[in-house]
């Protein structure tokens, strides 16, 4: 049966509602829906709530419409880059809720057709809205000084320098349109054998320059303020260090008034914090849960309540 869950358990799901829904919550989005796991349970826990169902690829929005069925006349599904959501939330009306589960899904990941994964043979594709550059396309233009700074940035790979020359080498010589062919190059610039663990960290280096996934995030944390009721909850699960960084760095920055350099003895900033970080310290899956779904051993979650905007 087509089900959320024969595609991807979603991860801390009882904390994801804890944070997110509460009594007032009307208008939630869900900017990452998936396969719509989260989606569901947030639509059983307030039966009041319409939901912004928001993907920017279209195979998992076919599969959040069929999770989410029961629910169709309480669901609006857009197919969007949650970065340029800004017109769609301000005709919307204010909203009471967000969520953001960054990273991949188990569907894109376990679909061989979609090239995110180094274990099974498809096209060097990987890119999530399914239109736009792929990855062999980044590839084949990006330099190799280019490259080695993705995968060092992004994947903390090792050796990225002769990966990155073994990568275009293969590319230049017409030696590089698969999965497979993009694991043979990362082997042999590492010298033979590669766990993989490391090419893990090569394919999601450059799966995250493809999809651009931390411009969105910069973008997508710049336009949600403005759309927020008072009391409205935003939470998000990360999975990369970077991202984590970057959210624990916007809530730090938006709930604190002043941000002017302590030597300033009268502040000139006039900032005013716009909201109250509800998780102190970042919420990491229990062991039982890792142990449940292991795809969810990396997940932040990080949570807060917006001060400003209509009441609620
Ligand atoms: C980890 S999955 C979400 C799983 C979902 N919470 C569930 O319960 O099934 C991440 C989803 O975010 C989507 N996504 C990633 N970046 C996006 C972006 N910039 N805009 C919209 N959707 C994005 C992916 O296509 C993928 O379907």
């Amino acid at each position: 049966m087509l089900d959320a869950t024969n595609f991807h358990i979603p991860v801390m799901l009882d904390k994801v509602l804890e944070y997110l829904v509460t009594p007032n919550s009307r208008l939630v989005v869900d900017a990452t829906v998936g396969a719509g796991g989260h989606a569901r349970a947030i639509m059983n826990a307030n039966p009041a709530v319409h939901l912004l169902a928001i993907d920017r690829d279209p195979s998992a929005l076919d599969i959040a419409r069929v999770t989410l069925a029961d629910y169709a006349n309480r669901v609006t599904f857009v197919r969007a880059n949650y970065a340029e959501i800004g017109a769609t939330l301000r005709e919307a009306g204010g909203v009471d809720g967000v969520l953001l589960d960054l990273g991949v899904s188990s569907m894109q990941l376990d679909t061989p057709g979609r090239g995110f994964s180094h274990g099974l043979a498809g096209p060097l594709n990987m890119n999530m809205s399914q239109e736009g550059t792929t990855a062999l396309e980044f590839i084949r233009r990006a330099s190799h000084e280019e490259l080695m700074a993705v995968m060092k940035k992004f994947g903390e790979v090792r050796r990225a320098g002769r990966i990155a020359r073994a990568i275009k080498k293969a590319a230049d010589g017409d030696m590089l349109s698969t999965t497979r062919d993009l694991k043979v190059a990362i082997e042999s610039g590492s010298g033979g054998y590669t766990p993989p663990g490391r090419l893990s960290q090569v394919f999601q280096a450059i799966r995250i320059a493809v999809n651009d996934e931390l411009g969105s995030l910069e973008k997508f944390l710049r336009l949600v303020p403005a759309n927020m009721n008072r009391g409205a909850r935003l939470v998000t699960l990360s999975y990369h260090s970077l991202e984590d960084r970057m959210i624990q760095e916007f809530m730090k920055r938006e709930s604190t008034d002043c941000l002017c350099p302590p030597s300033v003895p009268v502040c000139s900033c006039a900032h005013k914090a716009i909201l109250k970080v509800l998780t102190r310290r970042v919420v990491k899956p229990t062991t039982a849960e890792v142990e449940k779904n292991p795809r969810g051993r990396s997940a932040r979650l990080r949570a807060a309540e917006f001060l400003t905007g209509e009441l609620l």
